[in-house]
């Protein structure tokens, strides 16, 4: 209860909203990304179509350099064969938690991802990690780690095409939903309206409402939905839940 008063606190409450100059004109809409984390890692490739088969509107991939997380998985030569395997179509939203994330923007773009997703603790020049990351030609993702307040995303945001608010410490999948983490959420929601708002860890049929009324619209889900029997119905569930949230905030303006 104190932690979460003290991270509510650490929510900035009054600032003034940085409309002008916002690259987020298009209304935002729910998607779903599932982590292929927790998938059979020897055969991520028909995972990841088993997912997009299953309604996945895109894919999250979890890159990690066992420097910045405690864990290591893969980089962009894995991601050159998912790209064969599933064919141009898939968004790949390559969650980089790796300590020098300047270092793979030219191979990931040419791997073919297509969102290049760091942490804002991981480089001291956000700006002109940005700027290299539009030159290679992919979107451009913010994350925050826990301890991480959003007042120090906030100066970025309308530079970037989305936020994540991660809501476990990265570095594993299947960790608690950190519910704590939904005041970012709400205040960055009330502050860039356009933005597209990710949350990533512990987000499954258990907490995607608190995670929908908070405002984010794109929402990872890795154990929830690969370790379901019935991958299709819990991503549609999530969406259902993230569409209505949309809808209400929409007719309550
Ligand atoms: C954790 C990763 C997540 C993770 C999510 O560091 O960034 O994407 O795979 O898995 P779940 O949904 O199981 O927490
Ligand atoms: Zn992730």
């Amino acid at each position: 209860m104190l932690r979460l008063a003290r991270l509510a606190a650490s929510v900035p409450r009054l600032q003034a909203r940085p409309t002008t100059n916002s690259r987020h004109s298009m209304a935002y809409s729910a998607k779903i990304g599932p982590s292929i984390l927790s998938s059979d890692l020897s055969c991520l490739g028909s995972e990841c179509v088993r997912m997009m088969e299953c309604g996945a509107d895109y894919l999250h991939l979890d890159v990690m350099d066992g420097h910045f997380v405690p864990n290591i998985t893969f980089g962009h030569p894995m991601v050159e064969c998912l790209r064969k395997t599933v064919g141009q179509d898939p968004f790949f939203d390559m969650h980089m938690m790796v300590s020098r994330p300047e270092q793979w923007v030219k191979p990931m773009a040419a791997a073919g991802a297509s969102q290049y997703t760091f942490h804002l603790e991981a480089t001291t020049n956000p700006g002109n990690l940005i700027k290299e990351i539009r030159e290679s030609g992919m979107k451009v993702g913010l994350a925050i780690k826990p301890g991480t307040t959003v007042e120090e995303l906030a100066p970025w945001a309308n530079q970037v095409d989305m936020a994540l608010v991660m809501t476990v410490e990265p570095g594993f999948g299947g960790q608690k939903f950190m519910e704590d983490m939904m005041p970012k959420v709400s205040w960055l929601r009330s502050q860039f309206p356009s933005l597209d708002i990710e949350v990533d860890g512990g987000v499954g049929p258990d907490t995607i409402h608190k995670c929908a009324e908070a405002g984010a619209n794109m929402i990872v889900s890795g154990s929830a939905v690969i370790g379901s029997d019935d991958p299709r119905s819990v991503i549609a569930l999530l969406r259902t839940a993230v569409a209505e949230a949309i809808q209400k905030r929409s007719l309550d303006r």
